[in-house]
């Protein structure tokens, strides 16, 4: 693991995807698929088409030396203690601002507060109650963003805390607190579908806020199962609609205002969804309406947020869709 294999100048990145893919070559069951997950990590990293990458490639590259002294992944904000100068905070703001928009989060590095747009620690207070015990064990995350819910869970030191996601920006982000962080973490930037098909070694996987945007939800369903090791629990998280079994919103256009939702289920219609697939002990574990307090623009992230997606009222989304709310289900293999 040297090199990337198809190209001839090495890309942007490659060095953190060495030492991360080199720390898993050690593990038993994750081991034999390093050497894919490398030449697959290569392979994104240099054919990408995201022309802001090198920009975002050089704030992280820009980010200061600083001195931790210690880390809190158990609080609301992931946060890195240490004392710096006012000069230095101010450099900092400056590089971590460069990787607008944050949209997950919040996280405090050195007294500087990144106010995402999302308060994900609301997500995770209804979530972390119900996941089992992750010491030692073997985590992946799809579609897991810049990684906050991977450095929450690395409070409970599991074996390996391994999360993919196509966008490059919420990567770059994830290396930026990670400099910091130091969680052990792993962000591979890819899509789900350029991950190995089958890699049955997770003990939890996690697929939230993703479902949704997919075009084949039964395909989503059956792909998660493949990472899955025996007894491994899955925790999908996903846009929702009140109703039974029988119901499910395909929306003609936009949804909120995302042009690429393409099928909200009830509860009900995705509990038996995954009973059909072949998953067990199916149960809802928490259904919310997502409000203002959660999801909302700040600083960090200036474009329109939830309010600007609803219509005056509160009730309906601007398309007239019932507002968006989310339930999180456990199922196990
Ligand atoms: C709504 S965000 C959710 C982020 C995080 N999991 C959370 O719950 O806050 C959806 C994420 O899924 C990613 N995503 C979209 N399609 C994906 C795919 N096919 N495979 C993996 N991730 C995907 C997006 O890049 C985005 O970061």
């Amino acid at each position: 693991m040297t090199e990337c294999p198809d190209t001839e100048q090495q890309p942007p990145m490659l060095a953190e995807y060495q030492a991360c893919l080199a720390k898993m070559q050690h593990d038993a069951a994750v081991g034999r698929f390093v050497p894919d997950l490398f030449a697959r990590t290569c392979h994104r990293l240099a054919t990408h088409r995201q022309g802001d990458f090198p920009r975002w490639f050089a704030s992280y590259q820009n980010m200061p030396e600083l001195p931790v002294q210690s880390v809190r992944f158990d609080t609301p904000a992931v946060t890195v203690l240490g004392h710096i100068s006012p000069q230095q905070q101010k450099d900092l703001h400056a590089r971590l601002m460069e990787l607008h928009p944050w949209r997950k989060g919040p996280f405090d590095l050195f007294g500087v507060f990144i106010d995402s747009e999302w308060q994900s620690w609301m997500k995770w207070q209804r979530l972390a109650p119900h996941l089992p015990d992750l010491t030692g064990r073997r985590v992946l995350d799809i579609g897991c963003g810049n990684g906050y819910y991977l450095m929450r869970m690395a409070a409970q030191k599991p074996a390996l805390l391994l999360g993919a996601d196509p966008g490059l920006m919420p990567m770059m982000q994830f290396w930026a607190v990670e400099k910091y962080a130091r969680s052990g973490a792993c962000v591979l930037p890819l899509a789900m579908e350029e991950l190995p098909a089958s890699m049955p070694v997770f003990d939890l996987v996690l697929s939230m806020g993703v479902f949704y945007h997919r075009k084949d939800p039964v395909g989503h369903l059956l792909g998660l199962k493949q990472y899955l090791a025996p007894g491994g629990r899955l925790i999908l998280e996903t846009l929702v609609v009140e109703g039974d079994a029988m119901t499910c919103l395909l929306p003609a256009g936009r949804y909120a205002q995302m042009r690429n939702v393409w099928l909200i289920p009830s509860v009900a219609w995705l509990v038996n969804l995954l009973e059909k697939t072949g998953f067990r002990q199916v149960r809802c574990l928490d259904e919310s309406v997502t409000t203002f307090a959660e999801q909302r623009q700040t600083p960090w992230m200036r474009f329109h947020s939830l309010p600007q997606f609803l219509q005056a009222d509160g009730q309906a989304t601007v398309e007239g869709l019932p507002r968006p709310r989310r339930a999180i289900i456990s199922a196990s293999l």
